[in-house]
């Protein structure tokens, strides 16, 4: 029989309007193929729902999205426009999003597939089989810690943000990290700046104890710098990383470069609730912006969005055979080089919409 699955659609600003439109066409490509019913509601977010409503999000539309089964996101901002003392900020539906969803985790893989090694800005050797799970706190630490504001006092202009942490907090993203671990090579790189931050030495306290729940994990801490060098100078040592939400941010950013390519990069953040179907509910983006610069012109890539329609299919629907069909076929499409003019090899780049249709047909192609 076939399932209905409500998923809430939020291609945002730049080319988050033209990448997640090919996840959507390739999620219709699933459904046909495996005979499921996606139900796609589209709701605005960040610069076009501040244009439109004067807000970032409605209030209703995060009721759309705590309600559907996952949320599909493309992405905010445009430096453009950045007033930097503005109250009304674009990123503010992002972050409300994961706050209210309460979505304490997220996950952002990094892995070296032999065809991107010659893309990494560095050495093959040091490249080669690099498969890096960031766990990345994502609704706690300076990000929501109050107080958060500026004043002036004695002539000065100052301002204050605050990293706090509760070790429930803590305990509940790095058991995950511990869970997620398990499937995989079975080490924990806690990251702290434990020498320095009080909210580090209660994260490193809080994952010590965590770990002796799962004996069969092995878990290191190291200090967020020294994070930042290895992940240049050896970063095949790492399995799965958790961080607390701005270290989290950073090193993402610069694991994400491991690839050569932003643009690869799906994640998926999930939290405490639920969907209908016993899933986790989702919320699942690109980690790449919205890249002003190239947007309206065709040429973004829509790997990552693909992906994390694919991390949709598999945490939060429970659609382990569709998601490998998607993943299949996009790793069918980069190895014939079939891809925008950002990885494209063999001479011939294709549009964001024909990379989209690439990647649908081969799904297509792959249950016959
Ligand atoms: C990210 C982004 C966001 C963050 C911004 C847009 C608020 O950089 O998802 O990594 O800092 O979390
Ligand atoms: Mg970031």
């Amino acid at each position: 029989m076939s399932q209905t699955y409500n998923l809430a659609v939020i291609p945002g600003d730049g080319i988050g309007q033209e990448v997640v439109p090919q996840a959507v066409k390739v999620l219709r490509a699933v459904g046909e193929t495996f005979g499921h019913d996606f139900e796609f509601t589209e709701l605005l977010a960040g610069w076009v729902a501040i244009d439109a409503y004067g807000v970032p999000i409605r209030d209703e539309d995060l009721e759309v999205c705590r309600r559907s089964d996952a949320v599909l996101f493309g992405a905010n901002g445009d430096p453009s426009r950045d007033v930097i003392r503005s109250e009304v900020r674009p990123e503010r539906a992002l972050l409300r999003i994961r706050k209210e969803l309460e979505l304490f985790a997220n996950l952002r893989p990094v892995k070296v597939t032999p065809d991107l090694v010659p893309h990494s800005p560095l050495r093959p050797e040091l490249v080669e089989g690099v498969d890096v799970l960031v766990v990345r706190e994502l609704t706690g630490g300076i990000y929501f810690g109050q107080p958060s504001r500026r004043w002036e006092e004695g002539g000065e202009r100052r301002a204050v943000d605050t990293m706090y942490y509760t070790e429930g907090e803590v305990r509940r993203v790095v058991r995950m990290a511990c869970e997620l671990a398990r499937t995989r090579r079975g080490l924990v790189t806690s990251v702290d700046k434990a020498n320095v931050l009080s909210t580090s030495r209660l994260w490193r306290e809080i994952a010590t104890e965590v770990s002796e729940e799962y004996p069969d994990v092995t878990m290191e801490h190291l200090l967020v710098d020294a994070t930042a060098m290895y992940l240049m100078q050896n970063p095949q040592r790492f399995d799965v990383i958790v961080t607390e939400n701005m270290f989290g941010d950073i090193l993402t950013d610069e694991a994400a470069q491991l690839t050569g390519s932003y643009s690869l990069i799906p994640s998926a953040s999930l939290g405490a609730q639920n969907n209908r179907h016993g899933h986790r509910l989702g919320f699942y983006e690109p980690i790449h912006g919205s890249a002003p610069d190239i947007a309206g012109r065709g040429v973004a890539n829509p790997t990552a969005a693909i992906l994390s329609a694919a991390m949709l299919l598999r945490s939060s629907l429970g659609l382990e055979r569709e998601a490998a069909a998607i993943e299949a076929a996009v790793a069918r499409a980069l190895a014939e080089g079939k891809a925008t003019p950002d990885i494209a090899h063999n001479g011939v780049a294709l549009t964001t919409e024909q990379a989209g249709d690439v990647v649908a047909w081969y799904v297509r192609e792959a249950k016959v």
